[in-house]
């Protein structure tokens, strides 16, 4: 007899906490304290945001860093700094957050959903490839969860095409690509610093380049469109205020210290993991291609198949709650779905392009089934753990499989679809 799960009145896994997130401590509180006193609050007033650009790109293999209020600005900025006309069309997965594909509508350009891969949940290169057309102008690949995408074969069709390559790296703060730092590879690269992200000041976000002069048209257009060589109040080209502020660069610059170890500890946790948990029957972890040198485990992704694994991933996640794991099933629909691109609610936006465009068409079957059937994440603080927190998830996923017959009668009892 299996032991019951704790959905049924069993004794949970566990009842400890993992660890917690944001992690701070008087480094931290000293730093922003230092910038606070200071009364340099401002990115023009102080040198912490600057430290901090200089800091985070050198580490990320990139000469430039532009600091930004978050990364959705920074994605946007990107794409308007490389001077792509309006109505022109960018590719991107559907399998994202809304800010990948929102941001490309905010520079007034169309977002043209391409499939990802059901084994890496990343952007597939061949489906790039058949999205493309003669409007198109770049391709957004996003190193989603923190794992690279496939860099070398989409960059390879992007020079084919002649098209900007922007990495939404919101994930992937420290991850590699054949030891190349997820961030330099290719034309510029946005990284989020919002609460949940692997590195956080609350809100935040770069651009990293190694292109010069993308990333003087970024600095630019991050400062009301001022130039190094203007007068202050002399705009060269419509934008707004989008720098980062003296206390998040503080912070930051207190948190880039942790973030070396930090991504070393959730890899080898999430490679631990994700080798005890391939032996589960119906269980796929996102799969590692060679070419990942490391991944930043921004979230553990895995694939259950409802009937090889005995039980459908909403009750999979019900009861590893209930065992003391947290966990959800991610977004609830593909990014092509959301009800802005249904109703076509672009505010200002693709007034000439509207009409032609169909969301309710686009088909993106990979990113449909993970989706609604098959994915479930644990978040990167998770991975801060020790081996024995690895042990707890894994034991949860097994007592969870053990008990499949049980869960799904539950599930069915429950009404459930
Ligand atoms: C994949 C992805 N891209 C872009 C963003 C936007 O970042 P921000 O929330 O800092 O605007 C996020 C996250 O929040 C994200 O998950």
């Amino acid at each position: 007899m299996p032991t019951q799960l704790a959905l049924l009145g069993g004794q949970p896994v566990r009842e400890r906490s993992f660890t917690r997130w944001p992690i701070f401590d008087e480094r931290d509180e000293q730093r922003v304290l230092a910038a606070l006193r200071s009364g340099k609050w401002g990115r023009l007033d102080g040198n912490e945001v600057e430290t901090f650009e200089q800091a985070f790109a050198r580490m990320h293999g990139c000469r430039h860093g532009i600091a930004m209020v978050n990364g959705t600005v920074s994605l946007r900025l990107g794409l308007v700094a490389a001077g792509i006309e309006a109505g022109a069309e960018v590719i991107v997965p559907p399998y994202t957050f809304f800010s990948t594909a929102s941001a490309v509508i905010e520079a007034n350009m169309v977002p043209v959903f391409a499939d990802v891969d059901l084994a890496t949940f990343n952007l597939d290169p061949a489906a790039f490839e058949a999205a493309i057309t003669p409007r198109t102008r770049a391709v957004i690949p996003v190193h989603f969860a923190g794992q690279p995408a496939d860099m070398d074969a989409i960059g390879a069709i992007a020079r084919k095409h002649k098209l900007l390559v922007i990495e939404d790296a919101a994930h992937a703060h420290g991850a590699s690509y054949k030891n190349r730092p997820a961030g330099s590879l290719g034309d510029l690269a946005s990284f989020s610093f919002q609460s949940s992200k692997n590195l956080t000041s609350g809100e935040g976000g770069v651009v990293t380049s190694n292109d010069e002069r993308l990333a003087a048209e970024c600095r630019s257009l991050h400062n009301c469109g001022r130039i190094p060589t203007g007068i202050w109040y002399e705009h060269h080209v419509i934008s707004g205020n989008y720098r980062l502020g003296e206390l998040q660069g503080a912070l930051l610059n207190a948190q880039l210290e942790r973030l070396e170890e930090q991504t070393r500890t959730r890899d080898e946790n999430g490679q631990y993991l994700a080798a005890r948990l391939s032996k589960l029957p119906g269980i796929h972890p996102q799969a590692r291609p060679e070419f990942v040198t490391r991944h930043a485990y921004h979230l553990f992704m895995l694939r259950i198949d409802g009937e090889a694994f005995g039980a459908p991933r909403s009750a999979v996640v019900e009861a590893l709650k209930a065992e003391g794991i947290p966990c959800s099933a991610g977004y609830g629909f593909s990014l092509n779905q959301q009800p802005m691109f249904q109703k076509k609610a672009f505010g200002p936006y693709l007034a000439v392009e509207r009409d032609k465009l169909e969301y309710s068409k686009v088909h993106c079957p990979n990113s449909d089934l993970l989706c609604k059937e098959q994915a479930l994440w644990l978040e990167q603080a998770m991975f801060l753990g020790t081996r024995a927190d690895m042990d707890d998830i894994a034991s949860a996923f097994e007592k969870v499989s053990e008990n499949g017959v049980a869960l799904t009668d539950w599930w069915r009892k429950r009404g459930a679809k």
